[in-house]
């Protein structure tokens, strides 16, 4: 299996490759950072694709910085939603398919009980709207993963925030009211992996299981590498909206159905890899 990675730089993106290394089945694999290859630049996108002809593009990159989206809308739309029309219309040259990593954005958390795939969707946010106008460009024989906090070794991500805040003094304030579920890109790599070489196609959620509000996921941190939790203080999403551009969804827990129902291994719950990935990065200071 050939496969033409995007976004090979970021957190995900390096994690699926180290992943994918692993795997025999996984022949020839081109990984592409922006330099070599720009995803919002069409010539780009059919020369990487129609040179290579891989069976996949696994397309990892995107714009993810939540408020920058709400400030630009246009940069999240070409990064988003654009570079998949043009990444479908290289690969029907060369009947390649589309892995495209989506987002528990595209709901508006108003829900109460986790979201199947098949529920309808409604994103708040520009974040949310440009990844679902993405996934639309897609077809029946692509490949949606959608995912949910995630969370590595390498990269930004809010585990290495809250690492750092453990380390510091004070009080540390998250919000209480946003609940999700957290997920380590060593599962979600494997998760792909796994989507890919058993030649699924159609949505899958995949994320750790299990789910807590951000509030209680610094503090299960905190207690994971012996922190004091009495410095995690409870805020509510209404006292920051003047701090954050974008609204997030209240209850974004994605129900892993599609894979439950496919009969395929579900991800481990996130008190066991967000504790093992919290050790490793406290332990590697
Ligand atoms: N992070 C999360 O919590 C989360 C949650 C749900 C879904 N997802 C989805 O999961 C996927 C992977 O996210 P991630 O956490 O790995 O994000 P990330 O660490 O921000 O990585 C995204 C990568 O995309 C690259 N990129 C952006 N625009 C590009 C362009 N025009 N051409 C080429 N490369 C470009 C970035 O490069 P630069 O560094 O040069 O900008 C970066 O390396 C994304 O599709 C995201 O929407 C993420």
């Amino acid at each position: 299996m050939r496969l033409l990675v995007t976004g090979a730089g970021g957190q995900l993106g390096r994690g699926f490759l180290e992943e994918a290394a692993s795997h025999p089945l996984f022949g020839e694999v081109i990984a592409t950072t922006r330099e070599q290859l720009d995803f919002t630049d069409r010539s780009q996108v059919f020369d990487a694709v129609t040179g290579f002809g891989p069976d996949w593009v696994v397309h990892l990159g995107a714009m993810t910085e939540v408020d920058a989206c709400e400030d630009n809308p246009d940069a999240a739309y070409l990064a988003n939603a654009l570079s998949v029309r043009y990444l479908k219309q290289a690969a029907r040259r060369t009947g390649s398919r589309i892995c495209y990593l989506s987002t528990d954005y595209v709901f508006d958390g108003r829900a109460s009980t986790p979201y199947r795939e098949w529920d309808p969707t409604s994103p708040l946010s520009v974040y949310g709207k440009s990844k679902l106008a993405g996934e639309a460009e897609l077809e029946a024989d692509d490949l949606i993963v959608r995912t949910s906090w995630v969370m590595g070794r390498h990269g930004r991500n809010t585990l290495k925030t809250i690492l750092s805040l453990a380390r510091a003094d004070g009080v540390v304030r998250f919000v209480a009211d946003q609940v999700g579920s957290p997920t380590v890109v060593d599962d979600l790599a494997r998760a792909i992996a796994t989507l890919l070489l058993e030649d699924m196609s159609g949505i899958f959620h995949a994320t750790n299981q299990g789910h807590l509000s951000w509030y209680d996921l610094v503090r299960f941190v905190f207690a994971e590498v012996g922190a004091d939790q009495a410095r995690v203080v409870p805020v509510g999403s209404a006292e920051i909206a003047a701090t954050r551009k974008a609204p997030r969804p209240a209850f974004s827990v994605l129900d892993n159905c599609a894979m439950r129902l496919a009969g395929l291994a579900p991800m481990p719950d996130y008190r066991e890899s967000v504790a093992r990935l919290a050790r490793e990065l406290w332990d590697a200071g």
